[in-house]
């Protein structure tokens, strides 16, 4: 069953993930060498409920905290901890709201410092594919639309694109129907329909795709130990094109400053 969003709704998603966006903004601010993992959730922690909002992701199936930090060989999922972050790390920072009865879920991969060309490069290529994918989020055009546009940038770099962990819709609930996986064939899928509100977010290894779940429970890493990269945004589909309801400007702009 997938829910179609009234213009009202997917204003209150709005507002959900733009919270996100300035929360992973705020994040993005004091993300430096010599900071815990724990620290970075607990200043997005603080952040969000001095919005007004409940963190969506703490207690979420057990989940243990607000945030999910997963540091360069972690694909998604990092439970914050005692991990030190290190010049040269490159650090994804999943977020989530619930604020008026809907959720915001969001995420970005931090350059922390200097790192590698070839990290870089696997950073830009994700966020590139989350664009090339979201440029297929309108009314018409299936999810495999969306899901091989993604996965057909990652590839032709020699990437591995992560198949166990797929996006999602979003609404009242974090993880509603349709599953937007990053890999598949165009013209597949569910029909995209005005009024759906999705999450993509690839997940793009630099080496192969295969990853192995930690003995936490919840921390997925890559199987090879090469890093990865993540992105996610939550984007309305319209009869005129994609609707991007996260801003990642936002998280851009603070960290030019
Ligand atoms: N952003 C994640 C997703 O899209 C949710 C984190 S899982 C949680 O599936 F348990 F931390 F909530
Ligand atoms: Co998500």
């Amino acid at each position: 069953m997938i829910y179609l969003k009234t213009d009202e709704e997917i204003e209150l998603l709005r507002e959900n993930n733009l919270l996100v966006s300035r929360a992973l903004a705020e994040v993005g601010r004091n993300i430096r060498p010599g900071v815990t993992t724990l620290f970075l959730n607990n200043i997005a922690e603080e952040f969000i409920r001095d919005n007004g909002a409940e963190p969506a992701f703490l207690g979420y199936q057990g989940y243990p905290a607000s945030a999910c930090i997963s540091v360069n060989e972690q694909v998604v999922h990092g439970i914050p901890s005692d991990r030190v972050i290190e010049e040269g790390d490159i650090v994804s920072v999943d977020l989530g709201t619930f604020l008026k009865g809907f959720v915001g879920d969001s995420a970005y991969t931090f350059a922390v410092g200097e790192v590698s060309a070839e990290a870089r490069q696997l950073m830009e290529v994700t966020k590139e594919a989350l664009y090339k994918g979201t440029a297929q989020a309108k009314a018409g055009n299936r999810v495999g639309d969306i899901s091989a546009a993604v996965q057909q940038h990652a590839e032709s770099y020699g990437y591995g694109v992560v198949r166990e962990l797929v996006g999602h819709g979003l609404g009242r609930k974090m993880h509603e129907s349709p599953e937007v996986p990053n890999f598949g064939a165009r013209g597949r899928g569910p029909l995209l329909k005005e009024g759906m509100v999705i999450c993509i977010e690839p997940m793009i290894n630099m080496g192969t795709r295969a990853v192995v779940f930690e003995r936490d429970g919840w921390t997925v890493r890559t199987k090879d130990r090469k890093p990865s990269a993540h992105y996610e945004f939550a984007v309305a589909i319209r009869r005129d094109g994609p609707d991007i309801l996260t801003d990642f400007n936002i998280i851009e702009q603070a960290l030019n400053n």
